[in-house]
């Protein structure tokens, strides 16, 4: 049958840009059964219940999820909504599109972070007044797992491979990350190197260029891929990914913009590419890349909303892109 797409706009601008990037698959084509779900801070103002039960079995059993942003309470619909697709790997494209204003215009890099260990295991306790620790879980199945993503994902692009890590301090931990990397990244007809995190940090702002598809352990890859958020300067473009092996949970790296939210101005581009991630995923390759280009031909010739210099509207911009689909 076909398949079953969830979507959960949320609060602020989510309601305003999800429609639109469904839309957008809506007019690609393949025969999807849509199901629209409620999460974030009007539903819990209603029912108590940031991510309803019935949301999160929607999502759990879905073939994959387009979620908006969620206010207040996003900390409590994320992860459970992260869990609830398994996802191991977090994907974050970062790209400089022609047309906007981006402080570095070669960035077109993508960061595959590890989604489920290291710091944010939750291992975190008070031992003492004062005194805190927090216990790092790096496991060789779930480093596998993300290196394997990782090359995978280099491979089918022909592009190459960078294992971000700390193994020089953090030996036993990043070590075992660092040393599984190398050994996925050897059955791999794919270039590799290796980057201790804090002077990658440095590289990616002087030289963005030279990084096509970054491998990170979790804390290392939330900062970084933010770090090189800043450099194509404008969170209206940035997608990402939550994936499982059986499904998975597309998103804006954005927020509600309690700033902008109820006027129609925000920028539909960051789901529209999340939205076109969701294709690649469910295999419509030829979909996905329709809508890249379209959203991307938008974005070099106009019309632009507020956020990017213009003064167009949402659906001024879902226009443009429909036309050009
Ligand atoms: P934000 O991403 O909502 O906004 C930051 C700035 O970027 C604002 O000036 C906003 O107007 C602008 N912006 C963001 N997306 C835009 C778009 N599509 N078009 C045009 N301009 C855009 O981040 P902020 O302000 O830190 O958080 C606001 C609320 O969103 C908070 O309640 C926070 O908890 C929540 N949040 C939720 C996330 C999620 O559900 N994944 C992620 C980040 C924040
Ligand atoms: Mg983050």
């Amino acid at each position: 049958g076909p398949e079953r797409i969830v979507v959960i706009p949320g609060d602020g601008i989510g309601k305003e840009v999800v429609p639109a990037a469904r839309e957008v698959l809506e007019a690609v084509g393949p025969d999807f059964e849509f199901e629209e779900a409620d999460a974030g801070d009007a539903v819990k103002a209603e029912t108590g219940e940031a991510l309803p039960e019935e949301t999160r079995d929607l999502a759990a059993n879905a073939d994959a999820t387009l979620f908006g942003a969620a206010g207040e309470t996003a900390a409590d619909v994320i992860i459970p909504l992260r869990r609830a697709v398994d996802s191991f790997a977090n994907v974050r494209p970062v790209r400089a599109y022609p047309g906007t204003d981006a402080l570095q215009p070669g960035t077109d890099l993508v960061f595959v972070r590890e989604n489920t260990e290291g710091v944010y295991a939750g291992h975190e306790s008070e031992i003492a007044p004062g005194v805190t620790t927090l216990t790092r879980v790096v496991t060789e199945s779930a480093s596998e797992e993300i290196a394997r993503y990782g090359f995978e994902y280099a491979a089918e692009r022909g592009s190459r491979v960078t294992i971000a890590h700390k193994a020089n301090v953090m030996r036993t931990t990043d070590g075992l990350f660092l040393d599984t990397a190398r050994r996925v990244g050897a059955e791999y007809d794919v270039d590799a190197d290796e980057a201790l995190m804090d002077a990658l940090a440095m590289h990616l702002v002087q030289r963005p260029e030279e990084y096509d598809v970054v491998v990170c352990p979790n804390l290392a890859g939330d900062v970084l891929s933010d770090l090189a958020a800043g450099l194509v300067g404008g969170l209206g473009l940035l997608p990402s990914a939550n994936v499982g092996d059986e499904r998975a949970l597309f998103e804006p790296v954005h927020g509600t913009a309690p700033d902008i939210a109820g006027q129609g101005v925000a920028n539909p581009s960051a789901v529209m590419l999340s939205a076109a991630m969701l294709l690649e995923y469910l295999g419509y390759d030829d979909a996905g890349e329709r809508v890249r280009s379209a959203v991307t031909a938008t974005l070099e010739s106009g019309p632009h909303t507020p956020d990017l210099g213009g003064d167009a509207t949402t659906s001024d911009v879902t226009e443009a892109v429909l036309a050009k689909l």
